[in-house]
């Protein structure tokens, strides 16, 4: 009755949450069953974030719902949901339970509490003192250094499901890289909603900013390679940009989410920046980082969004050129305030014709920044043979840019090796090992 199985839909939060709730379970004398069918606890963690992943989740419980008749398996929810939807889901009995991100160290009692009933968020739990079970072993790792988001942005779920921001104690994180590094590890991601807005205080002489934590983690690991994910443009200071420059050990990328290039619809969205707060600031992380490659998240058609607030998106992805981006449709979610107070007024075939669009050209600067790369060498970590093709290894440079190259004896997952880049398509750099 104790085994369990955790299926990952969601983000990279999700899975480093997956990694917690499964060092909770092990402690408490349930074991993990590598095949969904023998497992009597089935948890799948995903989220609610757009209406995609929904349903995405609601054809998953189809697809196993007889595992729960065959073997009574019971289903657990794990990950951010609207109260809505975990109450649909519950009443219909497509589930058995759920568990919000605050309370993963009540699992127990929600495994076997058949009156699950559902409240929002409630408190601040840290997961400080758990240390996450990793399943695959791997080169690189994902660890997170806040939960939750002050930001309110109108179209976002997860201040409601994730609650207040907080920041991790930054000395247990630097301890956890330590341990994380003798596991092996090559590479760590630091997860939070908002990184850059990273805050801890112990008193007025001991407090921590964003940039003092990278500062601390690169001088405790300096052989491992430290990423970050995901920084909001309104609170990416000066300090951080000197600070990713400064140490070799902290890669040379920014996911710099911008959502549009409309100034009318970053104020709806209440995104807190302008458009020239935006160029202002890719302008500073080229001068301070001139290697820095760039991404981005953009989200088409939100309320009101008319043919010129779309153009200026194209304007501004024309002026920046980014790395490479995940482009999605707005899709209204219950909750939100822009759910309750604004109408999702673009038209479902505009939606998907401006997504195209933003998509085709990403595509081709996509092609623009990959040329960059040509005839320069770069430092590549192998992180496995390449899916396509068994003779060459699949490895990241410093710009989260996917290189292969063929495999020559003396190199090994892990190694960072330099390659020369000789072609290129819109997703992968293909070179040759430097001898
Ligand atoms: N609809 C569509 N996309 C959304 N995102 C967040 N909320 C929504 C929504 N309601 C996108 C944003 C965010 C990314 C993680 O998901 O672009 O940056
Ligand atoms: Fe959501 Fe905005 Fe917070 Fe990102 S910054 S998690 S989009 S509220």
């Amino acid at each position: 009755m104790k085994s369990f199985y955790i299926k990952n839909y969601g983000c990279q939060m999700n899975v480093s949450d997956s990694e917690i709730i499964t060092s909770i379970l092990l402690k408490k004398g349930f074991f993990l069953s590598k095949n969904i069918e023998n497992a009597k606890i089935i948890l799948l963690n995903s989220c609610s974030i757009r209406e995609k992943s929904e349903l995405k989740l609601k054809n998953q419980i189809e697809k196993i719902k007889y595992l729960k008749k065959n073997n009574g398996s019971l289903i657990g929810l794990i990950g951010c949901f609207s109260k809505n939807f975990k109450e649909l889901l519950l009443n219909e009995k497509k589930i058995d339970f759920f568990i919000n991100p605050d309370s993963y160290k009540e699992i127990e009692s929600k495994i076997y509490n058949s009156n699950n009933t559902v409240k929002n968020f409630r408190k601040k739990e840290t997961y400080e003192d758990v240390i996450p079970y990793k399943q695959q072993k791997k080169i690189t790792t994902f660890l997170s250094i806040t939960r939750g988001c002050n930001n309110m942005c109108t179209f976002c779920i997860v201040p409601f499901t994730r609650g207040r921001e907080i920041s991790n104690n930054p000395f247990l994180i630097a301890e956890e890289c330590e341990r994380l590094q003798d596991l092996g590890y090559k590479e760590i991601t630091l997860l939070g909603q908002n990184v850059d807005s990273y805050f801890w205080k112990k008193n007025n002489n001991l407090s921590f900013n964003f940039a003092n934590l990278l500062e601390l983690i690169a001088e405790k690991i300096p052989y491992v390679r430290i990423r970050f994910t995901t920084s909001n443009p309104h609170d990416m200071s000066e300090e951080v940009l000197k600070t990713i420059y400064k140490y070799n050990n902290i890669c040379k990328h920014i996911h710099l989410p911008v959502q549009s290039g409309s100034n009318k619809i970053l104020k709806l969205m209440n995104r807190k920046y302008s458009r020239e707060d935006y160029f202002f600031l890719i302008k500073k992380i080229k001068k301070f980082i001139p290697n820095c490659s760039i991404s981005h998240d953009i989200m088409t058609g939100f309320c009101n969004e008319k043919e010129n607030d779309h153009l200026d998106t194209i304007d501004l992805m024309n002026k920046i050129k980014y790395n490479y981006g995940y482009m999605f449709s707005y899709s209204p979610r219950p909750g939100t305030y822009a759910y309750k107070n604004l109408v999702d007024n673009v038209p479902k075939n505009v939606k998907k014709k401006r997504l195209q669009e933003i998509i085709n050209l990403q595509n081709k600067h996509s092609l623009y920044r990959m040329n960059e790369f040509l005839e320069k060498t770069q430092e590549v970590l192998i992180e496995g043979t390449s899916k396509k093709n068994y003779n060459y290894w699949y490895g990241k440079n410093s710009q989260n840019i996917v290189v292969i190259f063929p495999k020559e004896k003396n190199s090994k997952i892990g190694d960072i090796k330099l390659v020369n880049i000789k072609k290129f398509t819109s997703h992968t750099l293909i070179g040759e090992l430097i001898k």
